[in-house]
């Protein structure tokens, strides 16, 4: 099957189904995701995720290509977007294309995201102008986590008309979706309507045009992180932590390795392939 384009996404949305994004930092990832989703976003959450960093701030454009390489081997089918890290993008637009090109060539990625709404408009249009795909990220925009003072909902009550606006410069700019993060629904419910480019939301509305999770969260990894806007889907952290338990144990009282894990010292065995 052909690979979804960023503009297939473009077209696909208003009334059509849902686009079904997710993220993945690693090839077994890409390949379980692949097989369900349309979008699959190397995000920056890699560095909190699988790094343990405080925030994404710390995220490198290295880091950034080395998850996207592999998930790369992991998709067949999936349009793969890959996240500019805080500090790659937001001194120029030159420095944004320089970065993004080299995001895309190494990883072969179809469209790069980056957060950002009025402020990124000349960025993005810089980008899309000489065929770099956008995906703009807007309303909550963690690696503003300091200056907007935590992972606050975005864009209640009057502050509403802020996030108007970065949509429709988003959009303006030539992005080909929004990523819309921890809004009111009622908010994501306007701009979903008001734009002709599809809305992806995370903590936004069941009316966006497609959804997004980070897949360790929804999976149930982490016993520690759970934000109202991430459903579990499967608590595979306390399935990991009962089988390292159930490990522990048995090694403890010499129950593992049992006879079935050992080898024989006998040569027709061997034989019969053995390994
Ligand atoms: O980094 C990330 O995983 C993201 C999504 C949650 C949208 O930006
Ligand atoms: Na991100």
């Amino acid at each position: 099957t052909k690979a979804l384009t960023p503009p297939d996404v473009l077209a696909a949305r208003k009334g059509g189904d849902p686009l079904v994004c997710l993220t993945a930092y690693t090839t077994p990832m890409a390949r379980l995701v692949d097989a369900h989703c349309d979008i699959v976003l190397v995000g920056d959450s890699v560095g909190m995720v699988l790094h343990g960093l405080p925030s994404t701030l710390g995220v490198t454009l290295d880091m950034m290509i080395m998850h996207g390489k592999a998930v790369r081997r992991g998709l067949q089918k999936a349009l793969m977007v890959v996240d500019m890290p805080f500090g790659s993008y937001e001194e120029s637009p030159q420095q944004a294309f320089r970065n993004a090109a080299r995001l895309m060539a190494e990883t072969d990625c179809a469209a790069v995201k980056l957060e950002g709404g009025e402020t990124m408009a000349e960025t993005i249009s810089f980008l899309v102008h000489r065929g770099i795909s956008v995906m703009a990220h807007i309303g909550l925009t963690p690696q503003a986590v300091n200056t907007v003072g935590g992972y606050k909902v975005q864009g209640r009550g009057q502050d509403a008309e802020r996030i108007m606006r970065d949509a429709a410069a988003v959009e303006q700019a030539g992005a080909f979706s929004v990523v819309l993060e921890k809004v009111p629904a009622a908010l994501a419910d306007r701009i979903t309507a008001q734009l002709a480019i599809p809305t992806i939301g995370i903590g936004a509305s069941a009316s966006c045009d497609g959804q997004v999770l980070v897949v360790d969260d929804m999976l149930g990894m982490f016993t520690s992180f759970r934000p109202k806007f991430v459903k579990r889907y499967a608590e595979l952290g306390n399935g990991a932590d009962q089988a390292i338990a159930a490990y522990a144990a048995e090694v403890r009282a010499r129950r593992f390795p049992a006879a079935e894990h050992v080898f024989a010292d006998l040569p027709q065995k061997a034989a019969e392939g053995e390994t």
